[in-house]
């Protein structure tokens, strides 16, 4: 019956993973629904550190079925590898099931990052180049996507060999450079096949699954990937990623429909981080924003890149809270603003003179903001051993709860490190 839902709220990497993983405990099951190998997810328990990337962040509780539904790109390839590191690591991956709907990403999808990174007015996208929006445009498409399922048919050699020829035509078309034949359709399907074999098992319908789960009372724990900013359809478009990553890409990435959802969870750093292109309103490019990259250690998961740090912005966050239909919030890496003697908050834009709460929908006018800020004073003391609201400096608690009076949604945890243990659940009464 009850489902929730654990969804970022502004461009990712707001901790979603550490979350997921602590409310694991407490369901039945666990959903990654959307998006692919581009997200980074960290879970930090009794000194270990484990980075997930496809694998749902509910894998630490070997008991809990962890699904990866038909709305996720695979990359079959990293995800063996991601498995391998988690067994090496004694994680046990025997309650992983993947759906047959599942699109699958090939080589050629690598390729086409690569070559269609770009914008229509040329500024890089900046994508983590994990085949990403290739293999969903394929999906969209139609004609040339292979899905997990189809690993398993008969035709699945002949359709690679025809495949291999089209797109071979279209890399060559958009790059002579790498030759007229870079795809060996004889390579790659001895290597689908040989992974297909390996994922044999845990391959399944997982909608039928889930339909049957919420027919049994089954408690279900849905984890997003990315941030809601990114979503195609709501996000910072061109600058996002390829899938609903808000909270509206649930139902259609898992296929459980929305009365199902009971609650649902906004995820936002106590800050705003963005990594790859894009106007960021509120981006900190100097020394503050360094210093915030420093306290958080605010280096991309996946690729490593140096993410962009900037102030709290209430404005988009507002937007995608009621976007995504946050019932509350969990406000995460609150302590890595501990240094600062005063911290801003922007609470409004100016567009062409005009000042506004509305998040706009174009990239363009969102280039023109000028963010209006409010400044309130830090805290100035370590706050990493607190686990109680009260342990919360008072203005580390006026903080917070600004954050969610501006957002108009309650804050129910507060993230003050990576650890599971450096996490307080707020009683609302105490606010
Ligand atoms: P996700 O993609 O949303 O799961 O987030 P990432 O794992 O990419 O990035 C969040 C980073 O913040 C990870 O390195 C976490 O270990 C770390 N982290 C999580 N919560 C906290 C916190 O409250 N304080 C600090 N300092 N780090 C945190
Ligand atoms: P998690 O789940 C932060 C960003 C990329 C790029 C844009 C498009 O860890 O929060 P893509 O490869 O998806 O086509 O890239 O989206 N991006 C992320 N940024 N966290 C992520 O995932 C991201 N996944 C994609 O940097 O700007
Ligand atoms: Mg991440």
């Amino acid at each position: 019956m009850p489902a929730t839902c654990v969804v970022g709220l502004q461009w990712g990497d707001e901790a979603k993973g550490k979350i997921v993983d602590i409310l694991t405990e407490k369901h039945d099951v666990v959903v990654r629904y959307q998006g692919g190998a581009n997200a980074g997810h960290t879970v930090v328990f009794d000194g270990k550190k484990f980075k997930l990337s496809l694998i749902p962040s509910g894998i630490f509780r070997s008991q809990v079925p962890c699904l990866i539904t038909g709305g996720v790109v695979l990359n079959p390839a990293s995800f063996i590898t991601e498995i391998e590191g988690l067994q090496k690591e004694g994680v046990s991956c025997e309650n992983l099931r993947i759906s047959d709907r599942a699109h699958v990403i090939m080589p050629w999808h690598f390729e086409e990052d690569r070559l269609m990174n770009r914008t229509t007015t040329g500024e890089d996208i900046g994508t983590t180049q994990r085949g990403i929006g290739p293999c969903y445009r394929d999906k969209v498409g139609r004609s040339w996507a292979i899905r997990m399922g189809d690993l398993y048919t008969e035709a699945f050699a002949e359709r690679i060999y025809s495949l291999c020829a089209v797109k071979n035509k279209i890399l060559y078309g958009m790059d002579p450079a790498g030759g007229e034949s870079r795809l060996d359709a004889e390579k790659i399907v001895s290597d689908y096949l040989n992974y297909a074999q390996r994922l044999r098992p845990m391959v399944t319908d997982t909608t039928a699954y889930l339909l049957d789960a919420l027919d049994e009372n089954k408690k279900i724990l849905f984890e997003g990937a990315q941030g809601a900013l990114l979503d195609i359809d709501h996000g910072t478009f061109p600058y996002v990623t390829s899938s609903n990553s808000s909270g509206v890409g649930v139902c259609n990435g898992s296929g459980v429909a929305p009365r199902h959802i009971t609650k649902l969870i906004g995820i936002i750093k106590a800050y705003t981080t963005r990594v790859g292109g894009g106007p960021f309103p509120t981006e900190l490019d100097n020394e503050i924003g360094q210093h915030i990259r420093d306290e958080g250690n605010e280096y991309g998961t996946v690729t490593k890149r140096p993410r962009r740090c900037g102030w709290f912005d209430a404005v988009a966050a507002r937007y995608t809270a009621r976007l995504s239909g946050a019932s509350v919030l969990s406000v995460m890496l609150l302590d890595v603003l501990s240094k600062l003697p005063e911290i801003s908050i922007c609470t409004e834009y100016e567009i062409d003179g005009v000042r506004t709460r509305n998040f706009p929908s174009q990239v363009d006018d969102l280039r023109k903001v000028k963010p209006i800020f409010i400044t309130v004073p830090g805290w100035q003391q370590d706050i990493t051993g607190a686990r109680r609201w009260e342990d919360l400096p008072e203005n580390a608690r006026a903080y917070v709860q600004l954050l969610g009076k501006l957002i108009g949604t309650p804050v129910e945890i507060v993230s003050v490190g990576p650890d599971r243990q450096q996490t307080i659940f707020v009683d609302s009464s105490s606010l």
